[in-house]
């Protein structure tokens, strides 16, 4: 992959899968992929890869192609040419069985309380229902779900059923999460307590997460490495360090100068792959 030339090594290193040597349970690796939707070429000989226990951020203009990345990532579409391997499989099934996906819209069962929605995973793994509400239970409290355990998804505002998505994607179980926006729909407050608690969750278990966002700071806030796409067809135009270690208070972070630096640096990358 190309890197910006403003990128150089002595920027400080945050924890980051990058430099261990690959976990082969934990790894995405996509090289040379690209996908058409008919005559609509979506994605052009991309190269991406997520070591384990890294975090990694996809920013891009609208209608690039992310969305579309993430699900030739997940199995649930095949690339038309270049290859994508998780945990070194490359079949769909053997993607999909690795993968936790989070995708754009929230897609809850409408017909199960969102402590029920939360709990999917842990359910289809064999846990009784008690069991599975009482993994789902804590992390109700946490992210301010308290008392809406036994809402359907219609009576919750759109920000809760995000949070009730992310919850049914960190208790599928799986290595690596692909998360898809997923904290567009909350209010600024809330969002930035999200990801706080998000930067701690994946700084306490070690998973892979490849992440979508429009929010040039929340990826560089959360992530260890964010890849710029240009417009559609995808193409990667820049790969940035972040350049702090996650999970520092947010505020801190984000209004450190090298901060500051990197996210002229990805905002540029933006406004050059578009030209
Ligand atoms: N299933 C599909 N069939 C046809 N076109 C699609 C399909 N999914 C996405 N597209 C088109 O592919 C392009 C990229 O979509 P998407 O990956 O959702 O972009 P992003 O997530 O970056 O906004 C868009 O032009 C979109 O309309
Ligand atoms: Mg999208």
């Amino acid at each position: 992959m190309r890197r910006t030339a403003e990128a150089p090594a002595e920027e400080p290193r945050t924890v980051s899968g990058h430099d261990r040597p690959p976990d082969r349970a934990t790894t995405v690796e996509v090289v040379g992929v690209g996908h058409a939707f008919g005559a609509l070429a979506v994605i052009d000989r991309l190269d991406l890869g997520v070591g384990a226990g890294e975090v990694v951020g996809l920013v891009g203009p609208s209608g690039c192609g992310k969305s579309t990345l993430l699900e030739l990532v997940a199995g649930l579409l095949e690339p038309d040419g270049g290859s994508v391997r998780v945990g070194g499989q490359g079949a769909a099934p053997e993607r999909l069985a690795r993968c936790a996906y989070m995708p754009q819209r929230d897609l809850l069962l409408p017909w199960l309380s969102a402590i029920d929605n939360a709990a999917l995973g842990p359910r289809n793994r064999g846990a009784s229902r008690a069991d599975a509400r009482r993994a789902a239970a804590p992390l109700f409290e946490r992210f301010g779900l308290g008392g809406f355990e036994r809402s359907r998804p219609s009576e919750l505002s759109g920000g809760m059923r995000q949070r009730v998505a992310f919850l049914r994607t960190l208790l599928a179980g799986k290595p690596v999460l692909l998360l898809d926006e997923p904290f567009a729909s909350l209010d600024a407050i809330t969002r930035a307590e999200m990801q706080e608690w998000l930067a701690a969750a994946i700084a306490a278990q070690a998973r892979s997460v490849l992440m979508v966002s429009h929010d040039v700071e929340e990826v560089l806030y959360l992530c260890d490495r964010v890849v710029v796409l240009s417009p559609r067809p995808a193409r990667a135009v820049a790969e940035l360090r972040a350049p702090a270690p996650r999970a520092r208070p947010r505020d801190e972070t984000v209004a450190a100068t090298d901060f500051g630096a990197v996210r002229e640096r990805a905002l540029r990358a933006l406004r050059e792959g578009a030209r």
